[in-house]
């Protein structure tokens, strides 16, 4: 299979080009990324020889067609993937989910591609009290980076009703692990905590996350996407469900460093309280969730600490001044 990936330069499309290529080394991997802040050349290292790469947007239409040419499948990873970076300014996530996603199907129908894979996220379902979100429940989403990621879905299924292109969707519950951009909860508190600077937790920390591994995340995808049945929305919820200050203090513990460096800050608005996500259909698929998050902790703490080399010129780049913004205060060093 010859695979267009876009969005592999991240956080799960990296993972997911190496699960493939030790899974099947006979695919072949196209990459197109735009590399934003958050795609880094140094998530493929090591494949350089194993893939090609197109450095270019989602929503530039030669960009896509010069990369998606001769490709037997997209899967989109694409994404401006952060929550508060969307409350701050909107307009890039609706670019990348609604017009790249667009330009994305168009062109697969035209090129006619045998199979479109879209990555999304357990948050165009909102939040939730109590239960768990299956495939047939609403979308609700609640913040312009959910809202823009639903928008994109609905997109992927017209494109299937109408002009029947052969689509799927997977949407992944918060995934954790190695090579994650430190914006996010857990790298931003391991990094914190080896800095020994406070870890800010947003509102009363009570809030409640379902943790899925990343290798378990893209596993999961690729299964969908061999697997997955035309047209249908597979969820893929990881198998532990912690609220925020548990999992800050795990963080704290696996560092060495106690509880004294939890700092209470502002909330997030429109903070969602609570995601819990199925896997029953993705499970029936064959697929099963490998790592629980003790584990998982463990192996990401591990890896930030072995791995100053990647994150190093990240914390001491852009993602300074974007801390600053964000929580009104410098990063240490
Ligand atoms: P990431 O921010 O680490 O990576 C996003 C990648 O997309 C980067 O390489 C970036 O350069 C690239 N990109 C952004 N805009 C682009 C554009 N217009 N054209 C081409 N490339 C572009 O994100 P991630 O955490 O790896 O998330 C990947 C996907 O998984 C996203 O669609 C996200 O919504 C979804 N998802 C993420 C999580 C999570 O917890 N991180 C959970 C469920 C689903
Ligand atoms: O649920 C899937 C989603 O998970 C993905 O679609 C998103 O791309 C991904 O970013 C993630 O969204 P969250 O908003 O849940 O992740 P984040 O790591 O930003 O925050 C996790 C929780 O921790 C959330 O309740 C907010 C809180 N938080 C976050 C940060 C960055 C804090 O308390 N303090 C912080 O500094």
């Amino acid at each position: 299979m010859k695979l267009l990936v876009t969005g592999a330069a991240g956080f799960i499309g990296s993972t997911f080009v190496r699960t493939v290529l030790d899974d099947r080394p006979g695919d072949e991997i196209v990459v197109l990324d735009k590399l934003t802040y958050a795609g880094r050349r140094e998530n493929l290292a090591g494949l350089e020889d194993r893939i090609e790469f197109h450095v270019g947007a989602i929503e530039d239409r030669a960009a896509v067609r010069d990369a998606m040419a001769g490709c037997d499948a997209v899967v989109n990873f694409a994404a401006e993937s952060h929550v508060d970076r969307s409350i701050a300014g909107e307009e890039g996530f609706a670019v990348t989910h609604v017009i790249g996603t667009t330009i994305l199907l168009e062109a697969a129908r035209e090129l006619g591609v045998d199979r479109y894979l879209q990555v999304s996220t357990d948050e165009v379902y909102g939040s939730i009290e109590d239960g768990t979100f299956t495939e047939a429940s609403p979308l609700d989403p609640s913040s312009p980076y959910s809202a823009t990621k639903a928008a994109g879905d609905l997109l992927v299924s017209a494109h299937a009703h109408t002009y029947g292109l052969d689509a799927v969707i997977c949407r992944g519950s918060n995934t954790y692990g190695p090579r994650q951009y430190p914006e996010k909860l857990i790298p931003l508190c391991v990094l914190n905590a080896l800095a020994d600077d406070p870890l800010p937790v947003y509102g009363d920390g009570r809030q409640v996350r379902n943790w899925l591994w990343v290798e378990d995340f893209a596993r999961a995808i690729d299964v969908v996407l061999r697997e997955g049945a035309r047209g249908e929305v597979y969820n893929v919820g990881g198998p532990d469900e912690l609220e925020n200050i548990d999992v800050v203090r795990g963080i704290l513990a696996a560092c060495g460093r106690d509880e004294s460096l939890i700092e209470y800050v502002r909330d997030r608005p429109g903070h969602d309280r609570r995601y819990s996500l199925s896997a029953d259909k993705t499970r029936a698929l064959g697929w099963e969730a490998r790592v629980r998050f003790e584990e998982g902790l463990e192996r990401t703490v591990a890896w930030y600490r072995q791995n100053e080399w990647w994150w190093e010129p990240i914390r001491s780049g852009e993602y300074r001044e974007y801390y600053e913004r964000q929580y009104g205060r410098a990063l240490a060093g």
